[in-house]
């Protein structure tokens, strides 16, 4: 996978397989691809050369596909990329409805995620004066919105006090143990990554092990 053309070239020779129901950790420092990573396999950007598999179905071959793939799959940014206007009622709301959840179904699944991750009082608060852990949080409750099979964390915690990440690692184990669903998340907390299931280390865009 490169940037820019070919100029910038940032993962080589990535050969990943993850089993459904797994939880998984990518580390590894600073600019070694974690984030492009998880964006190759959310179907965001696509790859160079090689293709991304979801259930031995590529991620690109068809547009249904690719749709359907979108509502099964979670994103959660490193950098958020929620609408700072918006509430934070209005920004878990949007996925939700663009996938034809009824809004009565879509605003009870809010108030169990937002309860879950410490949110329910800031429901009605815009996205810009919220701290940024209740910003990281909130991205986190939009990706769940649709109940997705897949969930792709980049640094899900990073900007969380301890509280907060149990909390939140709490309910992620959870969504992986009880109801079945596959974790991928980037994350720089080696104390989190050795409680999943498989750490995936890299360096310089490759996978070390
Ligand atoms: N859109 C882009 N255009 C050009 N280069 C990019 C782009 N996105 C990322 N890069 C470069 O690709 C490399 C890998 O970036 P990436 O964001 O995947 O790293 P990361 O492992 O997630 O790092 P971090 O731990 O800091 O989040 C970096 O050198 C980065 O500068
Ligand atoms: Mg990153």
């Amino acid at each position: 996978m490169s940037y820019e053309n070919g100029k910038i070239p940032v993962l080589h020779e990535v050969d990943l397989e993850v089993q459904r129901g797994s939880l998984v950790a990518i580390c590894g420092p600073s600019g070694c691809g974690k984030s492009t990573l998880l964006h190759l396999i959310a179907g965001l950007d696509q790859p160079t050369r090689g293709q991304v598999l979801h259930d031995g179905q590529s991620l690109h071959r068809d547009r249904d596909l690719t749709l359907l793939l979108r509502s099964r799959i979670g994103l959660v940014f490193q950098l958020h990329n929620l609408i700072a206007d918006l509430t934070l009622t209005e920004n878990c709301l949007i996925p939700a409805i663009a996938a034809g959840l009824p809004k009565g179904e879509a605003r009870l699944r809010l108030a169990r995620l937002t309860t879950a991750t410490g949110l329910q009082h800031r429901l009605g608060n815009r996205i810009q004066d919220l701290s940024g852990g209740e910003r990281q949080r909130t991205a986190l409750c939009r990706a769940l919105m649709n109940d997705p099979q897949l969930i792709l964390a980049d640094e899900p915690t990073g900007a969380l006090d301890e509280d907060s990440r149990e909390q939140v690692f709490a309910l992620l184990v959870d969504l992986v143990r009880s109801a079945g669903r596959t974790l991928i998340m980037a994350t720089h907390d080696r104390s989190l990554a050795d409680r999943c299931d498989r750490v995936v280390e890299m360096k310089d865009g490759r996978i070390l092990s």
